[in-house]
């Protein structure tokens, strides 16, 4: 059988349980007391036959009775249903009291033993008392045994029952109700840590392998989260592991790439021909992108190892924008003005503070600001600014270079994809997937915007301000 949730599970064996459980025992309840309630009634009935024989007489010789009209009417206030009763002779020759009572289907025993049983009179239930006098019980001899028969209808037993059954069940339903509130209350709190942590799995980043916190989980599930943690260590050094190695390759890679770089062009000099010179700088070209390549694949090993680190403790710092953004713009100006782009700043005279780690949002704003040089044509105007809006924070480049179509802007910072403007240049295509890394490991969104109303593209990091 398919298990569903743990909760539906529990809830849907418990109360059921429960519920039969109660059920049965107000079951086996109605039959005690139906026993007792029976066996109370006919003591009062055996009562009325005792001081109806009390006042038996036989000493006039023939059967006489004073008529206990108290008690009769008494009896039958008590259980609240008519009192017949009848004292008769066995040879049935003397009759007092209600004629044709039945009497039982055995013979009465000696000693004035009361008997019960069941009858019907006039088509009414009964339920009946009788004993029989002998000899040593009569006043004067009679020749016969003298039958006493005292018997009331049931309905007043029956209702006596009925409502004290009716108060019982009311009184169990309410405890079941309360039983019932209380498991699924109880299984709800009990299942709640669970539910919790796993909001917290899956709200955590990609990358995120660190152990899941147990100590706030039941003892019952602690195994499986371990197992969990454990194969998630593995993962974690298997993933670090991989990363090392593209880091340490990326490494190795550089040093003799720029020794590479270093002949081609120690060889252009030396290039008789067109040809050669031809080839020579196509190679150069592609050296280049290489090593820009590499480059990149280290800065996103960098990246991913501060990502990292905050993991494991360590903190945020506060951090001015502006002061980043007038560091990037005097850095990336020389490469600006190669290109006769007119190249501005925009911060306000107060620094905008944020909590992040200075040096990657440094890496991401220079990300920013060289695509905006790379892909904007000559003569471009390219805007970094910084500005507070709505509570946030946003660092912004913006240009009216070509901008980005929907399709690319809902691409962008994915890994080695590269846009259309992208694919006209040798570019690497993980420019903006280290900006998006860098927007998440400093809490902050990226935002691109293109070809609404202006040409060019807008790109902004937005950062809550604490
Ligand atoms: N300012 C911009 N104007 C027009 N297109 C852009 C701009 N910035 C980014 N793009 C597009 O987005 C794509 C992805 O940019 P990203 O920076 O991630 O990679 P890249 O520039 O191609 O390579 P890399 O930066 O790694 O050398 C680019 O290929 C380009 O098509
Ligand atoms: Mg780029």
């Amino acid at each position: 059988m398919a298990i569903r949730s743990l909760r539906s599970t529990l809830l849907w064996m418990l109360i059921p349980a429960v519920v039969v459980v109660a059920a049965l025992s107000w079951w086996i309840s109605r039959i005690e007391l139906e026993d007792q309630v029976s066996a109370a009634f006919d003591r009062a009935l055996a009562g009325a036959l005792q001081s109806i024989a009390v006042n038996v007489s036989t000493e006039s010789g023939g059967l006489a009775m004073e008529q206990p009209f108290y008690m009769l009417e008494f009896l039958e206030h008590a259980t609240d249903s008519p009192v017949y009763f009848r004292v008769a002779s066995e040879d049935g020759l003397s009759e007092i009291g209600y004629t044709q009572l039945p009497l039982p289907a055995f013979r009465l025993p000696e000693n004035a033993q009361p008997v019960f049983y069941d009858a019907e009179y006039f088509g009414e239930p009964l339920r009946m008392a009788a004993m029989a006098l002998g000899p040593s019980r009569l006043s004067a001899p009679l020749g016969s045994r003298i039958i006493i028969q005292v018997g009331e209808t049931t309905e007043g037993r029956e209702a006596f029952m009925h409502r004290v059954a009716m108060q019982w069940l009311r009184k169990d339903a309410a405890i079941l109700l309360l039983f019932v509130l209380l498991i699924s209350v109880g299984t709800i709190l009990a299942l709640r840590p669970l539910r919790e942590t796993s909001e917290n799995v899956l709200k955590r980043s990609s990358g995120n392998l660190l152990p899941i916190d147990e100590s706030t989980l039941p003892r019952e599930v602690r195994p499986l989260v371990e197992a969990i943690n454990v194969h998630m260590e593995r993962n974690a050094t298997k993933a670090a592991s991989q990363r090392q190695f593209l880091d340490d390759t990326s490494h190795q890679l550089r040093t003799p790439l720029s020794v590479l770089m270093m002949q081609v062009e120690y060889a252009r000099t030396l290039a008789v021909t067109d040809e050669m010179k031809e080839v020579l700088a196509a190679i150069e070209q592609r050296l280049s992108n290489t090593i820009q390549l590499t480059n990149q694949m280290l800065a996103l090993g960098r990246v991913h190892d501060a990502a990292d680190q905050l993991r494991a403790g360590e903190s945020l710092q506060t951090v001015d924008l502006c002061a980043i953004a007038r560091d990037v713009v005097a850095e990336l100006l020389g490469a600006a003005r190669r290109k006769r782009q007119d190249f501005g700043l925009e911060v306000p005279d107060f620094p905008v503070n944020v909590q992040g780690i200075g040096w990657l949002i440094h890496q991401a704003l220079s990300n920013m600001v060289e695509n905006a040089i790379k892909y904007s044509p000559t003569q471009a105007h390219i805007t970094v600014s910084v500005s507070l809006i709505g509570g946030e924070a946003v660092l912004q480049v913006d240009d009216d270079g070509p901008g980005m179509s929907e399709k690319d802007i809902s691409l962008a910072g994915r890994r080695f994809r590269r846009g259309d403007a992208g694919k006209r240049v040798h570019s690497a295509g993980l420019g903006l997937a280290i900006v998006q890394t860098i927007a998440d490991i400093n809490h902050a969104r990226l935002e691109l915007e293109s070809g609404d109303s202006r040409p060019g593209l807008v790109v902004r990091m937005v950062f809550p301000m604490s």
